[in-house]
């Protein structure tokens, strides 16, 4: 973690009024969910939902971050994260400048340091980052002084992934005290799983994950989850089920037969979807394999709200880069 920012209070709206927070955002960089307390996470929640209506309006755009840059630098693919950080910067007027290894001169050997010091004598104030090593965000933070966000280091942490995903679920349950999540698939291999554990947790929700023996960490109980003995009783009374993608990109070995046989064994269908609660919501942080770890019919259905989730990484997204970056007013009235 890098050191903190000078404190200063924030103002946010809601329904159209003004209230005060009563707390300060003092943190330089956004690194995972450990390093957020529940305070930080409701504030960041508070943000976001008073700049989603931002999204709506006719001109999407309002001016609390003119003059500063953000450069998105993106080592591993990624669609959703990359274009909602993107759109984030631009509609709170932020200069985003968008690079890629593969586009970087990291491709002649630069290394990540050197690239990231470059970076930095260009004078940006936010570097959002994905990288496939985990801790490679962190390592910027501590030596960098522009603000560091982690858009997803290895298996390590995706905070944003999971605030998005804390919004979501508040939006539609009110709250997070004793709600029973689930969250099904290849836990070891997932950041997405990590960060909503300890975010669901650290808010009050209960969470359960099932999946492949070969897929379920050591020690996963150390981080406040249950492990469940098989889908089924990980999904019975659920308020919420979160599915997992299988990552075949990070698997260097066959951890289960076939994809038609993951499918049967640990894919949720609308026939296992029965055995949660009526009202469930159905989340995955995409991309989807579907077929194989959801079926379409769910991840289409009624209580599907995989494209919520989309929608409001671009106001968690604005939130966390409007809090970077000294936001210091009322942002949706701009
Ligand atoms: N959920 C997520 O991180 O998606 P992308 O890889 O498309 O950014």
């Amino acid at each position: 973690m890098g050191a903190d920012r000078q404190s200063h209070q924030v103002t946010v709206c809601e329904d159209g009024t003004t209230r005060e927070m009563n707390m300060a955002w003092t943190k330089k960089d956004v690194l995972d969910m450990e390093s957020l307390s529940a305070e930080e996470i409701t504030l960041i929640l508070d943000t976001a939902d008073s700049l989603k209506e931002i999204s709506h309006r006719p001109i999407k755009k309002v001016p609390p971050l003119r003059g500063k840059t953000v450069i998105l630098f993106f080592h591993e693919p990624s669609t959703r994260t990359r274009v909602s950080f993107d759109i984030a910067a631009k509609r709170l007027s932020a200069d985003s400048i968008s690079i890629s290894a593969s586009t970087s001169s990291m491709v002649k050997g630069e290394t990540l340091m050197d690239t990231a010091k470059n970076l930095e004598a260009m004078n940006p104030d936010i570097i959002v980052i994905r990288h496939s090593s985990s801790g490679a965000p962190h390592m910027l933070a501590q030596r960098l002084s522009a603000s560091i966000i982690n858009a997803g280091d290895g298996t390590h942490a995706h905070p944003t992934q999971a605030l998005l995903d804390l919004m979501t679920v508040r939006e539609r349950k009110g709250g997070f005290k004793n709600l029973r999540i689930s969250i099904i698939g290849d836990i070891s291999r997932s950041r997405v799983a990590r960060s909503n554990i300890v975010g669901f947790t650290k808010m009050g929700a209960q969470v359960t994950v099932a999946g492949p023996l070969t897929m379920i960490p050591k020690g996963i109980e150390s981080l406040g989850a249950v492990v469940a003995k098989d889908i089924d009783s990980a999904i019975e009374g659920a308020d919420v089920i979160m599915m997992l993608r299988i990552q075949k990109e990070r698997q260097q070995s066959f951890l289960f037969p076939t994809e038609r046989e993951y499918a049967k064994r640990f894919g949720l269908s609308l026939s296992r979807v029965k055995r949660a609660k009526p009202d469930v919501l159905i989340m995955h942080p995409g991309p989807m394999n579907r077929g194989v770890e959801i079926s379409p019919e769910v991840a289409d259905g009624p209580f599907s709200v995989i494209l919520d989730q989309v929608a409001n990484g671009v106001a968690v997204r604005m939130a966390v880069l409007y809090l970077l970056g000294g936001g210091t007013r009322n942002a949706a009235d701009h």
